[in-house]
């Protein structure tokens, strides 16, 4: 697969101030991990990394996000949210929404969101995001979002059996370095509308439209446990709403293991 991305075309590509520095890497093993490093070492708010390939890309809960040269975009952005902890929850939700509307609009596609974060085309997971935190120097928590879309599969490896495809299988031949500017820029607005209760409950309004979720039966598996019951809604902080036969509970997206129709 010939490469559509390097630095320079996506500098040519950013449409926003997020992407700037930017880290671009041809491989590295998780770009997460490079925004980390470099989140604890001072990185600016919208500081970027993108790979061309990713050799130890991570999921949630400790899954590999797989991925082969070209197939995907990977890219992590340093976000230095002005939230309490206990509301980092409603980033998944801005990530989320940024994703789904850069990808349509660059595709043309329409995605949907699955509670926590997945993005989803006709129910199959099309990318994923990874929020990670850790206590920076000075008190204050550095976060990094990354996320990976499945861009330019054409063949999606058995693991994955069929619940994901990508922008290629749905018809649709995109360039990532124009979508990376289109997904920076997306971010930047979305992450600058949580500074304020008005802004982040349009964000929570946004995801509540795209969920493909909320109305569902749905099991989850909670440290171990099922808990089913019917999605009602999303929190404030991006939890979500289940009413179970013991009454409404409030999932929080990071104690998730498992979302799936009852
Ligand atoms: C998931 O659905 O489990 C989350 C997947 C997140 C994958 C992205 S790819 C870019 C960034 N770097 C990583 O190592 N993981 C995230």
């Amino acid at each position: 697969m010939t490469s559509d991305l390097s630095a320079a075309r996506i500098e040519g590509a950013l449409r926003g101030r997020w992407g700037r520095p930017l880290r671009f890497f041809e491989e590295v093993a998780s770009t997460n991990s490079e925004a980390l490093e470099w989140a604890e070492g001072g990185a600016p708010e919208g500081a970027a990394v993108v790979a061309d390939h990713q050799s130890a890309g991570r999921g949630r809960l400790g899954r590999t996000w797989l991925s082969e040269p070209g197939a995907i975009l990977p890219l992590s952005v340093v976000l230095r949210p002005r939230l309490p902890p206990d509301r980092f929850g409603v980033l998944s939700a801005a990530a989320g929404v940024a994703t789904a509307e850069a990808i349509a609009e660059v595709s043309g596609l329409s995605c949907r969101l699955k509670w926590p974060n997945d993005v989803t085309i006709s129910g199959r997971k099309v990318a994923g995001i990874l929020l990670e935190s850790r206590m920076g120097t000075g008190g204050a928590p550095v976060v990094v979002c990354g996320i990976g879309i499945n861009v330019r599969w054409t063949k999606l490896p058995e693991e994955l059996g069929g619940r994901a495809t990508s922008l290629a299988l749905e018809g649709s031949k995109v360039d990532r370095a124009a979508l990376t500017g289109s997904l920076l820029l997306a971010l930047e607005k979305a992450c600058g509308r949580l500074d304020d209760e008005s802004g982040s409950a349009e964000i929570i309004e946004r995801a509540t439209a795209l969920s493909e979720v909320l109305g569902q039966a749905v099991e989850a598996r909670v440290g171990g446990v099922l808990v089913s019951g019917v999605a009602l809604s999303l929190t404030e902080a991006g939890g979500l709403v289940l009413d179970t036969a013991e009454g409404r509970r409030v999932l929080d997206a990071g104690e998730i293991e498992k979302l799936r129709p009852a």
